[in-house]
């Protein structure tokens, strides 16, 4: 490689938006195998949250895939230690917000309307937005209340 294109890969891995992880998994490359989001975002009752999967299944396949990889190493220390991977997190409302996967999916909003083009992603960023101002314009358009207590506890 020369030194132009050595000096833009910097460039680019320290411009790539998204905070850094501690392990450089990446949707894009596990996606175009074919896998699909609820094999790893299973989405428990009751439905709110997707989940992040455990370490026990990456290592369904990277006991053996690329066993000598250092991420792989670092993966399979974590798993070992039986400690989860401590992913920063990408999209996270504050508490005090009612939010709900389930219902949303079963109105038929698919996951790239709120989080992108996951499966072209080899970094995961914050590429929409999932502010107050964001949830409202949908919930407008759509004729869905927009009332506070609808995602706010009421004061009284
Ligand atoms: C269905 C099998 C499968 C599962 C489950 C799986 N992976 Fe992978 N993963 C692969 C394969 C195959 C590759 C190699 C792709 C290539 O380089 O050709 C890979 C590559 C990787 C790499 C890049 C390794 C390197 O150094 O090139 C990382 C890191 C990784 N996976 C992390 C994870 C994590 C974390 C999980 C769990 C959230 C996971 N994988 C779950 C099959 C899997
Ligand atoms: C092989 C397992 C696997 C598959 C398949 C998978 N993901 Fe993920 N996903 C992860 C892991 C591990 C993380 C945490 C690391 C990260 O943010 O890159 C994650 C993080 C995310 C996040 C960020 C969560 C947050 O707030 O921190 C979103 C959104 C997401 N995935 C959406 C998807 C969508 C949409 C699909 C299908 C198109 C999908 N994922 C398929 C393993 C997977
Ligand atoms: C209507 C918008 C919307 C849709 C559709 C949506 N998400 Fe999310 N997602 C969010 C919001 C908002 C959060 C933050 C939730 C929180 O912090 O309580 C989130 C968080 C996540 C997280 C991390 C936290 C968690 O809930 O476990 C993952 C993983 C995720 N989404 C994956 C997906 C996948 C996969 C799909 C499609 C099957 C999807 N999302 C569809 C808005 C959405
Ligand atoms: C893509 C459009 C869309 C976006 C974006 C969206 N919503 Fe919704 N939301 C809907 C629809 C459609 C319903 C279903 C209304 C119904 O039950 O008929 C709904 C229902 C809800 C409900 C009621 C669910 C229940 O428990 O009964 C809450 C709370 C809610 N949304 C909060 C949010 C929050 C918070 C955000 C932003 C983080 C958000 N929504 C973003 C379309 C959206
Ligand atoms: C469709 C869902 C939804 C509705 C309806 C809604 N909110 Fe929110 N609200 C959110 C979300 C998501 C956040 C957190 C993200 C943010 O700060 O934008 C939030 C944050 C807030 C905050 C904290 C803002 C800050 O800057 O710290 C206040 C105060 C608030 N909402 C008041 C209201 C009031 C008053 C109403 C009624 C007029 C209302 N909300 C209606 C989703 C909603």
């Amino acid at each position: 490689m020369d030194w132009v294109s050595v000096l833009f890969l910097a460039f680019f891995q320290t411009a790539a938006p998204g905070p850094e992880q501690p392990i450089a998994y990446s949707h894009k490359t596990h996606l175009s195998m074919g896998m699909k989001c609820k094999d790893c975002h299973e989405n428990k009752d009751p439905g709110e949250i997707m989940g992040i999967p455990m370490t026990a299944k990456c290592m369904t396949c990277h006991q053996s895939i690329k066993k000598d990889s250092p991420q792989i190493a670092k993966l399979a220390e974590f798993h070992a230690a039986k400690r989860n991977v401590p992913w920063q997190r990408i999209y996270q409302l504050p508490g005090y917000v009612f939010f709900s996967h389930r219902i949303h999916m079963e109105k038929g909003t698919e996951c790239k309307t709120c989080h992108g083009e996951v499966a072209q992603r080899d970094k995961m960023f914050k590429e929409v937005g999932i502010a107050m101002g964001d949830c409202m314009e949908c919930h407008r358009q759509n004729k869905v209340s927009n009332d506070c207590t609808y995602c706010h506890e009421s004061r009284q």
